[in-house]
């Protein structure tokens, strides 16, 4: 088996590196000794206060930051060439950006967007990058999905469905890749304090149990360090998964529990 992923004098791309999870595993990375990383982002000017950040901590200056929209897979595909002309072969591909949209069943343009990003963002990277790393028989992709794709989310649809559709190509990326050199490691994390949890208060009202940004980042590379696929920051989520595996039935009436629970807490949840 090819080596675990060292960051020494790495170069590594992150998606939605502008704000949250993204940001800390930026300068994660540039802790860990990266030689060169890539804070893109859709919202440019965010992409750029992180790396010039980074870059004022660490003068020779291993940030750069690149505008970037993962749904576009021609943009994609641009960013790659780019990076790899100018900085050199891609050796991490974190692809993290996300959105969190629609109440309830949603809106049609809610599933459009939330699978352009939360699924089709993860498919662009894949199509562009994996081949060059086959080619290189090594190099690492970083699919941040969410517990939501091994379990759900009880306020939205569209964003439960597109984080397992993210579990479902994550595993097969790693079946089909693994023998080519290229290791896959999927982010199943429950609530983190981010930017998309910031206005929610029904997100804290389905977990109390917040991490840090930071706290993902160090999961994510140790994982990356051990080849692991799963990265679970809150451990409990493989209990819960082990549940709905082991009697779905019983796992479901669970859910349907907690979730009245949670709309009796919060009465606003209840038209979602
Ligand atoms: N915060 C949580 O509780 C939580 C839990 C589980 C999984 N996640 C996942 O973690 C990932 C990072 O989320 P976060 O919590 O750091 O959120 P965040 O909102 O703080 O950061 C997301 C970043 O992605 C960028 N982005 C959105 N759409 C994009 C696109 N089309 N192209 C490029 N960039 C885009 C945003 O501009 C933003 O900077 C997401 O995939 C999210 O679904 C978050």
């Amino acid at each position: 088996m090819a080596d675990g992923f060292d960051a020494v004098g790495k170069v590594a791309v992150v998606t939605g590196g502008g704000s949250g999870i993204g940001q800390a595993l930026c300068a994660a990375l540039v802790q860990h000794g990266i030689r060169g990383v890539v804070v893109t982002d859709r919202n440019i000017e965010a992409a750029r206060r992180v790396a010039a950040a980074i870059n004022e901590a660490y003068p020779h200056g291993p940030a750069v930051a690149l505008e970037l929209d993962v749904a576009k897979s021609r943009s994609v595909e641009a960013a790659v060439e780019k990076v790899e002309v100018e900085i050199g072969p891609i050796d991490l591909w974190c692809s993290n950006a996300g959105i969190h949209t629609g109440n309830g069943l949603g809106e049609t343009n809610d599933w459009r967007m939330s699978l352009d990003v939360n699924l089709m963002g993860h498919v662009n990277a894949a199509r562009a990058v994996i081949p060059r790393m086959a080619a290189r028989r090594g190099g690492h992709l970083v699919v941040t999905a969410s517990a939501a794709g091994l379990l759900t989310d009880f306020r939205c649809a569209p964003y439960a469905a597109s984080k397992h559709a993210a579990v479902a190509l994550a595993e097969w990326l790693s079946i089909t890749y693994a023998d080519d050199g290229v290791s896959i490691s999927c982010v199943c994390p429950e609530s983190v304090r981010t930017g998309m949890t910031k206005p929610s208060s029904l997100k804290a009202g389905v977990s109390s149990n917040f991490l840090e940004a930071e706290d993902v980042a160090r999961e994510i590379l140790e994982a990356l360090k051990a080849r692991r696929f799963l990265v679970l920051p809150h451990p409990k989520v493989a209990e819960y998964e082990q549940r709905r595996a082991a009697d779905r039935e019983n796992w479901l009436g669970r859910m349907r529990a907690a979730r009245r629970k949670l709309t009796q807490v919060t009465p606003s949840a209840a038209a979602s």
